[in-house]
C-alpha cells in the first residue's frame, strides 16, 4: 500500500523539527518496509517569500491528494507586516478549511520523567494520558452574524454567534466514541447547557449518538466550567473529553500545562472519512515557530516526532510502530537526555539533532 505524506516544515524551528521526523521516515522505509512516499511544500512566511501566498495552489493540491500532511510551524517577526490575507497563519487556516478538518485531537500525556515539570503536584499528573477532542470548524469562531455594529451614540456592539447543527455534533461525538474504544472506553462531553441553547442541543445529540451506536462506551456529561476545575483538580479521572471549538481551545491549553513544556505537545486534525473510509488529516506540534530560538539547533523535536506517531496511529493504523515511537520518547527522557526547554538537575542537555538521534536509536531497538 502506498502511504503518501506531504511535509510542510514552514518557518522558524518548523524545519529543524521536521528534519528529525524525516530521519525516522527514512529508517522506516529502509528497514521496516513502511513504503512512505514523501513530497515537500512551503507554508507560512517561507511560502509568502517564494509565491506571495501563505500556501501556493499547487501545494494545496498536493495536500488534498496526500494521505496525511505533516505540518511544522509558521510565522515570525519577518512577516508581522505582510497583508492580512497572506499572513503565515492563513496557510494553516486554508489547509484546515479545504481539507475539512473538523476534529482536533490534543493529547495531554505526562511522561513519568517529566512529572516534576507540571504545574500540578507530580502525583496528580504522573501517568496522565487524556485526549481532548475539540470541534474545529463550527461554533462561535465561525457563526454568523459576526460583526461590530456602530450604534451611533458613541457605542459599538461586538457580535459573535455560537451555531451548531445536529450533523456537526454527531460527527465529532462519533470521533470521540471511536477513539475511546481504542483507549479506556470513556468519554466526558462538556458544554454549558445551563446557559446556552447550543449546549442543550450538544448534550442531546451526544446522548442520542451514544445510545444509537456507542452504548458500550461509558459516557459522562459535565458543565465546561466544572470540567475545567476537575481538569486541574484531578485530571486522571478523564480519558477522552469531547467539547466545542471555544471550550476545546481553552481546555486543551489548560491540559497542556499539566504536562510540562510546549515543546512536548503533539496534535492531529482529522476530516470526514471518504468512500474508502480514509480521513484527510494534518499532524502538527502545538507550539509555534519559536523565533527566539530558531536557527540555534536547540529546539525540542519531541512535539513534532510525537505528531508523527499520531499520524502512524490515526492515518495508517500502524499501532505497534506508533506505540514504539512513543515508548522511544519515554525511554530517552527516562535516560536523562533533555533539550534546554525540559532540562532538569542531573540530566544531560542536548540539541535538536542529538535528541532526534537518541529517539531514533531507541526506536530501532524496540
Ligand atoms: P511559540 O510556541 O513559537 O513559542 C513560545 C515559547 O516556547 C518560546 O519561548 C519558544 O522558544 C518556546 N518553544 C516553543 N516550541 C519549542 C520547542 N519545540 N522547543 C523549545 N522551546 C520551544 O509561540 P509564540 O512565541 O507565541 O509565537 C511565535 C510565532 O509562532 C508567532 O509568529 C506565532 O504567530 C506563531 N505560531 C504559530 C503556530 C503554528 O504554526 N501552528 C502556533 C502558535 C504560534
Ligand atoms: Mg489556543
Amino acid at each position: 500500500t502506498a502511504r503518501n505524506l506531504l511535509l510542510l516544515p514552514g518557518d522558524g524551528i518548523g524545519p529543524e523539527a521536521m528534519a528529525e521526523v524525516r530521519k525516522i521516515i527514512a529508517y522506516m522505509n529502509a528497514e521496516l518496509g513502511a513504503g512512505f512516499t514523501t513530497d515537500e511544500g512551503l507554508v507560512g512566511g517561507s511560502a509568502y517569500d517564494a509565491h506571495g501566498a501563505a500556501i501556493s495552489e499547487s501545494d494545496m493540491e498536493k495536500a488534498l491528494a496526500a494521505d496525511a500532511v505533516l505540518f511544522g510551524a509558521v510565522g515570525g517577526p519577518k512577516w508581522d507586516d505582510v497583508p492580512y490575507e497572506v499572513r503565515p497563519e492563513a496557510g494553516l487556516l486554508r489547509l484546515r478549511k479545504d481539507l475539512q478538518l473538523f476534529a482536533n485531537l490534543r493529547p495531554a500525556i505526562c511522561y513519568p520523567a517529566l512529572a516534576n515539570a507540571s504545574s500540578l503536584k507530580p502525583e496528580l499528573v504522573e501517568g496522565l494520558d487524556i485526549l481532548i477532542v475539540r470541534e474545529l470548524t463550527g461554533g462561535v469562531y465561525f457563526g454568523e452574524p459576526k460583526e461590530i455594529i456602530d450604534l451611533g451614540n458613541g457605542q459599538k456592539r461586538g457580535i459573535d454567534t455560537q451555531v451548531y447543527d445536529t450533523y456537526e455534533i454527531e460527527r465529532i461525538a462519533g470521533v470521540a466514541f471511536e477513539l475511546a474504544r481504542t483507549r479506556n472506553n470513556r468519554v466526558c462531553s462538556m458544554e454549558k447547557r445551563n446557559v446556552m441553547k447550543s449546549g442543550v442541543l450538544w448534550n442531546q445529540v451526544v446522548t442520542e449518538t451514544h445510545k444509537r451506536s456507542y452504548s458500550d462506551v461509558k459516557l459522562e456529561h459535565m458543565l465546561a466550567d466544572a470540567g475545567g476545575m476537575q481538569l486541574v483538580r484531578a485530571p486522571k479521572q478523564f480519558d477522552v473529553i469531547v467539547t466545542d471549538n471555544l471550550f476545546g481551545d481553552m481546555l486543551s491549553d489548560v491540559a497542556a500545562m499539566l504536562t510540562g513544556s510546549l515543546g512536548m505537545l503533539p496534535s492531529a486534525s482529522l476530516g470526514a472519512p471518504d468512500v474508502k473510509g480514509r480521513r484527510k488529516a494534518l499532524y502538527e506540534p502545538v507550539h509555534g515557530s519559536a523565533p527566539d530560538i530558531a536557527g540555534k539547533g536547540i529546539a525540542n523535536p519531541i512535539a513534532m516526532i510525537a505528531s508523527f506517531a499520531m499520524c502512524l496511529r490515526y492515518s495508517f493504523n500502524m499501532i505497534a510502530e506508533a506505540d514504539n515511537l512513543e515508548k522511544a520518547i519515554a525511554e530517552v527522557l527516562d535516560s536523562g537526555v533533555r533539550t534546554g526547554d525540559i532540562m532538569a538537575e542531573g540530566c544531560r542537555q542536548v540539541g535538536t539533532v542529538e535528541m532526534g538521534d537518541a529517539i531514533l536509536a531507541a526506536f530501532k531497538k524496540l
